[in-house]
């Protein structure tokens, strides 16, 4: 078997700093590989660099062993690697359905001559991706949801619906950048559900950043976790979590016998630990989902 992504001595620098540095790792066909590791870690640069937004300034990324560091981002999207954000990105003023078919856009194969003339080609491309739409509307539940506007629907909602944009695009390869955060317990729970049937259900290969370490210990064949662009410990989830260096950093250099409670400080700012983490406790500096910052 041949992995189906290959991540090869990936660098990049910015400005003096390594954000990604030196980091090795594949992506056998059906697995759910997780990266997790501290705020600023360069998990999402990680995935710019897989989805062609960052260039490396070192290494390479193979897709079906291709190189694909090179191409542009439409590119590698069409080769059948789809991502979500850490904030989400969707059209606020358009409803689920015309989100979702904005998705599938990347596969058209017809060109604007004959979109112009609207030729038998173009139609059936047209009611093809209506009908995968509809598949991934049914898929994941979305039925209610089809005709309204994306800015009137609740957050978890939403995540939903771009999970859904991104599978509409029919990947081999999807990347879920934080796919939990800012959801409930009950919304996280149902997440890790959407990941499970996609991986046994789709057959769709899965790259996630995730800090709720319950989500990743639950969907995670493997995990590799990075520390300040550098790679920390890769294996089964448990192996990671347990391993010296990782519970290391998520501690960033805090007292090493933190309480497993700790008190809110007054000016805090909102940190919580994620539900069902094994670390959480010791792990205060983790981050609350969500609240890192998007580059
Ligand atoms: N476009 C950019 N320009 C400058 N610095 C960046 C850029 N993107 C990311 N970084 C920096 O790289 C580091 C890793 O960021 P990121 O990959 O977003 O971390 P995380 O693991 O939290 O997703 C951070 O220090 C961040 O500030
Ligand atoms: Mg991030």
């Amino acid at each position: 078997m041949k992995p189906l992504l290959q991540v090869e001595r990936l660098s990049i620098q910015f400005g003096g700093l390594k954000a990604v540095d030196n980091v090795s790792f594949e992506i056998w066909p059906n697995e759910v590989f997780s990266l997790i590791g501290p705020n600023g870690a360069g998990k999402t640069t990680i995935f710019n660099l897989i989805s062609g937004l960052y260039q490396p300034t070192a290494g390479y990324v193979t897709f079906e062993g291709e190189k694909i560091s090179h191409l542009a981002p439409y590119e590698i999207a069409r080769l059948g690697i789809a991502r979500t954000f850490q904030n989400i990105e969707l059209f606020e003023h358009a409803t689920v359905m015309q989100n979702l078919l904005v998705g599938r856009h990347c596969h058209r194969h017809t060109n604007w001559l004959q979109d112009l003339f609207f030729t038998p080609a173009t139609r059936r491309a047209e009611l093809q991706f209506r009908r995968t739409v509809e598949e991934v509307i049914e898929f994941l539940d979305l039925q209610h949801y089809r005709d309204q506007m994306v800015a009137g629907l609740p957050y978890g909602v939403r995540k939903v619906v771009e999970l859904g944009r991104a599978l509409a695009m029919r990947p081999k390869l999807l990347l879920l950048d934080e796919p939990s955060s800012g959801l409930n317990v009950e919304e996280t729970e149902e997440m890790g559900f959407w990941i499970e049937d996609i991986k046994h259900d789709l057959g769709i290969t899965v790259l996630m950043v995730e800090h709720d370490m319950g989500l990743v210990s639950r969907v995670s064949d493997r995990v590799l976790a990075l520390n300040q662009g550098e790679m920390l410990a890769l294996g089964t989830s448990e192996e990671v979590q347990s391993h010296p260096d990782v519970v290391e950093a998520y501690l960033g250099g805090a007292d090493e016998d933190l309480p497993p409670t700790p008190p809110p400080a007054e000016g805090g700012d909102g940190s919580s630990p994620p539900a069902g983490s094994s670390m959480s406790h010791a792990a205060p500096g983790l981050g609350r989902p969500g609240a890192g910052g998007e580059s």
